[in-house]
């Protein structure tokens, strides 16, 4: 499933790509996105597109479940699906095929961001860190970077991994992994140096491995508190108006939220 012109925009080109990979049956979190930051398509005079990537849907309701994303896709045309099980392990193939879309698709597009469905979004904040002079255009990827993951070796751990695997005993600096931002050089670079570098489930350690091999390093964000992935409190319209993205509990939540931080009035 593809949707080949959605980049080609008239006039002015795509400034920013927002890509959420999203699970075939998770119908709510894309119409809540579509109501929310989704629907942000011009922000401070920049075109902005968001796109879902899908996997297949597994299980004895596959079939129906692929007829309903087709009537979804139909009626949005915002659904890319590629022909691989959607699964938890499946997560970097599914990265990889988002880069892949950009470099076919987007090459006009100045900066691209991949995002969870779970995380509320503040785009103009978005924007306004990207527009700013400082901000890199090209060799460009932040988010809340980790410098010094270390590999887990114990085998009960969710990110374990084996020596056999990976020898070092740390990632190379990567974005976590619920929300990254790069240039649009970046995808067709990573893609290059790809097919040189065995794939590890962890997601997004991967293009962290990748940028390592291209000697591209990390850029730190601005400030740390513009991006939330664990928050311990529930945000305020106050706070939801300084960040970029902050994880969410529930969709509901991610409703509200927007719905807080889009009321009228002084948000402080
Ligand atoms: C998107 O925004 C437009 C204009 O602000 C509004 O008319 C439309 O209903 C919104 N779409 C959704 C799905 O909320
Ligand atoms: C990943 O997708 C492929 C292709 O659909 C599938 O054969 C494989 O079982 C999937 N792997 C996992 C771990 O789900």
């Amino acid at each position: 499933m593809d949707e080949p012109e959605k980049c080609r925009t008239r006039n002015q080109a795509l400034f920013l790509v927002l890509m959420a990979p999203v699970a075939p049956g998770n119908l709510a979190s894309r119409d809540a996105i579509r109501r929310t930051w989704g629907n942000e398509t011009l922000v401070q005079g920049k075109k902005v597109q968001t796109l879902f990537m899908l996997g297949l849907p597994g299980g004895p309701n596959a079939q129906e479940l692929q007829e309903k994303v087709n009537q979804e896709s139909r009626a949005h045309h915002d659904l890319l699906q590629s022909d691989l099980m959607d699964s938890y392990h499946n997560l970097t193939i599914k990265t990889m095929l988002i880069l892949e879309w950009l470099v076919s698709r987007c090459p006009e597009a100045s900066y691209a961001m991949k995002i969870d469905s779970d995380v509320f979004l503040n785009v103009q904040n978005l924007v306004s860190m990207l527009v700013n002079p400082d901000t890199p255009k090209q060799n460009y990827m932040t988010g809340l970077v980790w410098w010094h993951s270390p590999v887990l070796r114990k085998p009960n751990k969710k990110f374990f991994l084996p020596y056999e695997v990976m020898a070092e005993s740390e990632y190379p600096p990567y974005p976590l992994g619920f929300c990254y931002i790069m240039s649009m050089d970046l995808p067709k670079k990573i893609m290059r140096v790809s097919p040189q570098i065995k794939p590890i489930y962890i997601e997004d350690a991967y293009p962290g491995m990748c940028l390592k091999r291209l000697g591209i390093s990390l850029t730190n964000p601005p400030s740390k508190s513009l991006f939330d992935v664990n928050p311990i409190y529930s945000y305020g319209r106050c706070k939801l108006s300084t960040v970029v993205a902050v994880t969410t509990t529930k969709v509901s939540q991610m409703l509200r939220y927007w719905q807080d931080y889009t009321r009228p009035g002084p948000p402080c």
